[in-house]
């Protein structure tokens, strides 16, 4: 799908669809906006016939007899002093879905001028390419629907907005890299066919990549991430890609929770806690992975960035861990695994210290950690935590520039006698109420403290069971976004 925008005028466009933004409340100045492709007289009395007001997600189409559009496709905005980035990017969603087929050349005609030309341009590019992602890998007969070739902002300036057009590419081979890593089952995404597609990113990105097999992690004291992998017959993969451009001003390291299966170890997942969907338990890893592949052909400048990965599976054998076992993580604490089922923040503890050890200037990590966080926030916002006031603000920014949802969790030190144990230095998990809250708690004591730190649980936003347009219905892709944007913006704000 070709993006790019044109400084025209509707008039001259031509094209299969016009999808024309309409604000509610100046009916008769967008009319007027429109006369010049379709009769104002006209237009209005099919507005009226179908009460078509400009009121959010409302739709119109219109075909035309003559001219050089063959169909107007009316969405509307609402009110113009409410409007948003996300009503764009929603309308452009539900514009390119009222398109047919055979329509091939799509414009769009939206009231730019509220925006930044450069962010309009993407958020709107993006939600098209986004919402258009069919996953078709695991069906034996695919019919691949027939993809929109080009698509042209119709209004926007050409020259500003081209390298931020440039980008949308990219950006969304990143989401859909991590939405395939997540809707792939566990049968095909192991641990070892993970490092495999990290292999790949390294190979064709020219990323420096090692992986850590069972031995040399055992090597690195790593007692927490193998005891949770002890109860599968497949190794558990360590992996760590680099991004390194030259001369660069700081260092950032992204960790992603990479359970490519969760049972719930003997703590097994019963009734009603889906132990179906676990394949969606990598999902913070799909993200980094995601991330990995934009920075990697972005090339921002001035930031180093880590990617880590500790994948395993949480299953049960003769050999997985038992309910009461004391492991020791590579940091030397030593954890009363009281519930196998939290096995997310095993793995995380000593992909931390792992990550500490590079001496980064920040951490982030992304978990699909706790049910808790979904209770709490649902399937559109993620969970924050972080004592770092700054990093907090970028993350937020970042993710609000993206889109996707976020909130700042409180960090409740008093909570962590909620993990203390009477045997060990901890136990991994408290009391069910504020269960979140003791989940970063528990990867806090796995970082330096001088070592600005963010952990966002992704339990919610990583799968959806309602097609919400941007975000069809299945794997997300959460996350990649925010990453790339918190990335790019440290680089810039070097220079
Ligand atoms: N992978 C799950 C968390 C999860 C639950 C993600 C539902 C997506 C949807 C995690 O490993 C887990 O099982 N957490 C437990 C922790 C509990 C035992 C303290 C949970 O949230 O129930
Ligand atoms: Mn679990
Ligand atoms: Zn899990």
């Amino acid at each position: 799908m070709q993006i790019s925008a044109v400084s025209k005028e509707i008039k001259e466009w031509s094209g299969s669809a016009l999808i024309a933004g309409v604000l509610e409340g100046e009916i008769e100045s967008q009319i007027n906006l429109f006369k010049t492709i379709i009769k104002d007289t006209f237009l209005s009395k099919r507005f009226n016939d179908s009460k078509f007001e400009g009121k959010k997600s409302q739709k119109l189409s219109i075909e035309l007899i003559e001219g050089k559009i063959k169909k107007v496709i009316f969405v509307g905005l609402g009110n113009a002093e409410n409007l948003r980035i996300n009503d764009l990017r929603k309308a452009a969603v539900i514009g390119t879905r009222q398109v047919s087929s055979y329509e091939n050349k799509l414009g769009i005609f939206f009231p730019w001028d509220a925006f930044d030309p450069s962010l309009a341009a993407c958020a709107v590019g993006e939600a098209i390419r986004l919402s258009s992602i069919k996953d078709l890998r695991f069906k034996s007969e695919s019919k691949e629907p027939t993809p929109i070739n080009e698509v042209e902002l119709i209004g926007l300036d050409t020259k500003s907005t081209k390298s931020a057009i440039a980008e949308i590419n990219p950006i969304c081979e990143g989401v859909k890299l991590a939405r395939e890593l997540v809707s792939a089952p566990p049968n095909f995404l192991t641990p070892y066919q993970m490092a495999k597609e990290a292999e790949k990113l390294a190979n064709d990105y020219d990323l420096d990549l090692k992986i850590l097999d069972k031995k040399e992690c055992e090597d690195q004291g790593m007692g927490a991430y193998l005891a949770v992998a002890k109860g599968s017959d497949l190794e558990p993969n360590f992996i760590h890609l680099k991004y390194s451009p030259k001369n660069a001003k700081n260092k950032v390291v992204l960790i992603g929770k990479g359970l490519t299966f969760d049972s719930g170890g003997y703590n097994l997942k019963v009734g009603a806690s889906q132990i179906e969907k676990m394949k969606y338990d990598m999902g913070g890893s799909a993200s980094v992975l995601g991330a990995a592949r934009v920075i990697a052909e972005l090339k921002p400048n001035d930031t180093e960035v880590h990617f880590i990965v500790a994948a395993c599976e949480n299953m049960i054998n003769g050999s997985a861990l038992h309910p009461g076992d004391i492991i020791k993580a590579s940091n030397g604490k030593t954890i009363e695994v009281n519930n196998t089922d939290a096995e997310g923040r095993l793995t995380l503890a000593d992909a931390l210290v792992y990550a500490c050890k590079l001496e980064p200037d920040a951490i982030v990590d992304l978990a699909t950690l706790t049910g808790a966080c979904v209770i709490a926030l649902g399937d559109e916002i993620a969970g924050l935590w972080t004592d770092n006031d700054q990093l907090s603000e970028q993350l937020t920014k970042a993710a609000g520039k993206a889109g996707e949802g976020i909130w700042r969790m409180p960090m409740q030190d008093s909570y962590k006698s909620g993990i203390k144990s009477s045997i060990a230095d901890l136990q991994n998990t408290g009391p069910r109420p504020g269960s979140s809250i003791t989940a970063a708690l528990f990867l806090k004591e796995f970082v330096n403290s001088s070592i600005p730190w963010a952990h966002i649980d992704i339990a919610g936003t990583c799968w959806t069971e309602k097609d919400r347009g941007i975000t069809p219905k299945g794997a997300t892709g959460y996350g990649v976004r925010t990453l790339v944007n918190w990335i790019k913006e440290l680089s810039l704000s070097n220079n």
